[in-house]
């Protein structure tokens, strides 16, 4: 983390799990062990299903809602899917874009991600982009070729202007919901990557300013140590973030 120069966020990824009813009893739950958070944005990715049952409990709390994903279309016919506009009506304040598992399942392209990253950003929601490498590509030592591309794909035709609002998340693909978290120094040296990448893009100021997070089993125990990193500057967590005391357990790690 460096909190001179930008901020730092934990974000919960909750994927396909819970109901309004329990979106609802978790957040009541959270709110008070988050309510001492001083100096981390604390952001919840819930289920479509669970938006405005989300808003409403978080409300008065310093917990921000997100979105999984959206479609990249402003309207029109498009069975099933949900737009920016229709996330940010709902109080929706980010959005993640381009998860791997949207990415394996869907079948979800930098190409994608890109045009989505755009129209979340006219919209007025912020992005979590995420990027990140196969089990196969770190073997083969390719993963900051695979991430610089997926970063300079998706964010193609983003104004320096733009960029401000626009969150990184560096998940490696092995370690996600496999309990096997990469090693602070992993971390580290791709987070710092991803912003060399920026600094390219957009040059220092803006690069120095971006949140770049880490998502991959990040856990109430080891959460500290890979945010002790310079430049991992939060975190997107899984199944950590459906524990209340998990999450919070996080956000102090955040906050130290
Ligand atoms: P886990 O924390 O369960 O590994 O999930 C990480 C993730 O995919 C967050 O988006």
């Amino acid at each position: 983390m460096n909190r001179r120069y930008r901020k730092t966020i934990i974000a919960g990824n909750w994927k396909m799990n819970k109901t309004p009813l329990e979106a609802k009893t978790l957040i009541e739950e959270m709110k008070p062990l988050l309510a001492k958070c001083k100096w981390c944005e604390m952001v919840l990715c819930v289920p479509f299903t669970d938006i405005q049952t989300a808003v409403k409990s978080a409300r008065g709390s310093k917990i921000a809602i997100g979105a999984q994903n959206m479609h990249f279309e402003k309207s029109g016919a498009f069975t099933g899917e949900i737009s920016a506009d229709m996330l940010k009506e709902m109080g929706v304040k980010y959005v993640i874009i381009g998860h791997s598992e949207r990415r394996q399942y869907f079948n979800e392209t930098d190409i994608d991600c890109n045009k989505k990253v755009k129209v979340a950003i006219a919209a007025g929601l912020r992005p979590i982009l995420c990027c990140g490498e196969t089990l196969e590509e770190r073997e083969q030592d390719v993963t900051l070729e695979v991430v610089r591309k997926q970063i300079k794909i998706a964010l193609r035709d983003v104004s320096p202007d733009d960029i401000k609002k626009v969150v990184i998340a560096y998940e490696p693909i092995w370690a996600i919901g496999t309990g096997k978290t990469a090693t602070a120094e992993q971390a580290g040296e791709v987070c710092s990557a991803i912003r060399d990448c920026l600094r390219e893009l957009y040059g220092a100021r803006a690069a120095r300013a971006i949140t770049v997070q880490y998502g991959g089993s990040m856990n109430a125990k080891n959460a500290l140590e890979l945010l002790t990193q310079p430049d991992v500057d939060g975190g997107l967590i899984g199944g950590a973030s459906l524990k209340a005391p998990d999450f919070a357990a996080i956000v102090e790690a955040a906050n130290q």
